[in-house]
């Protein structure tokens, strides 16, 4: 069994599906079927990570309210969590499910964190480590500063644990330079100056630049070698989550004491493929996944 690794939401979600018949946009709509689930990317990486068999803990803000529905929807999913309730409640994602129009998915922001979370999540991680690894995932919410993720970051390095932050925009760029290993989608990856900022951040100190291309796969660029990875085939289906679900294959890698980097890119981009596969954000088609880890194409690139 790998050691346990940590997952840290500081926006969680409670992710709403609505199954309709048709979408009256301007009308009314009737909802004959509705699911809710615990949500934020974190939840999504621990979920991964127990689907690939290793150990997961969820460290999130949650709501100062009850019923806590967040709570309840980590318990009923069965992921071990501790919650630091700083929010006065969990935002609310809605994915409107029609056969005709496909998904509309309605995001709220979040609401802004009380004065306790930061120092609440920094005693929460502090109480939990040691650990196999920690992912830092989603966005910041008002109320807490863009470099919270970066200061949880050089909280684990300091702890010798390794850390992937998964964060977008300001909190991103801090993240640079605080020992985490980085995993920008395209857009992400353009926001830190494009495809010439993997070598970069590595030469200035970055353990590793895992930079995710959707259906084009992904490149990690480490200081041991630089490595592309291909799908081993192109999946129609749901890519929500998918860069989740290879932040929680990467994170299993990490725990080793070296890092067999053309490895773990191949099960990176084996495990996100068959997240996309999946409806449903935080789950994977594991059988899927151990057959494309075989077939996906690594080649070093320098
Ligand atoms: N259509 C697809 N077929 C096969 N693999 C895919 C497809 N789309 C995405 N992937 C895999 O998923 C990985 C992550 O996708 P992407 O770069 O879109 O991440 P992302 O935008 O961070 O996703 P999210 O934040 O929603 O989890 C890619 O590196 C790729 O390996
Ligand atoms: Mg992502």
């Amino acid at each position: 069994m790998t050691p346990r690794i940590i997952t840290v939401t500081l926006n969680p979600a409670v992710d709403v599906t609505y199954r309709v018949g048709e979408l009256h946009l301007g009308g009314t709509t009737r909802v004959a079927d509705v699911r809710s689930r615990a949500g934020g990317k974190g939840v999504n990486v621990a979920a991964v990570v127990r689907a690939l068999g290793g150990e997961s803990l969820v460290l999130a803000l949650t709501t100062t309210r009850t019923p806590d529905e967040f709570r309840d929807g980590l318990a009923e999913l069965g992921l071990p969590h501790r919650l630091v309730p700083a929010l006065p409640a969990v935002r609310r994602t809605v994915a409107v499910v029609a056969p005709a129009d496909g998904t509309t998915m309605l995001q709220e922001n979040g609401f802004p964190a009380g004065e306790t979370a930061e120092a609440g999540i920094f005693a929460a991680l502090r109480a939990e480590l040691p650990a196999g690894a920690v992912v830092i995932s989603g966005s910041v919410p008002e109320g807490l500063g863009a470099d919270v993720p970066a200061k949880l970051a050089r909280l684990c390095a300091r702890h010798g644990v390794p850390v992937i932050a998964d964060v977008s925009g300001p909190a991103l760029r801090e993240a640079a330079g605080s020992g985490a290993v980085l995993m920008p989608n395209e857009d992400e990856l353009a926001d830190l100056g494009g495809a010439g900022a993997g070598p970069d951040l590595v030469a200035a100190g970055a353990p590793a630049v895992v930079a995710t291309l959707g259906a084009e796969g992904a490149i990690a660029v480490t200081a041991q070698g630089t490595w592309r990875a291909r799908p081993a085939e192109v999946v129609t289906g749901n890519p929500a989550g998918a860069g989740d679900a290879g932040a929680a294959a990467l994170a299993m890698h990490l725990t080793a004491s070296e890092v067999d980097w053309p490895v773990a890119l191949a099960d990176v981009v084996a495990t996100s493929a068959a997240a996309v596969l999946r409806p449903v954000a935080g789950e994977i088609d594991v059988a899927a996944r151990n057959r494309w880890i075989r077939e996906v194409k690594v080649e070093r690139i320098r």
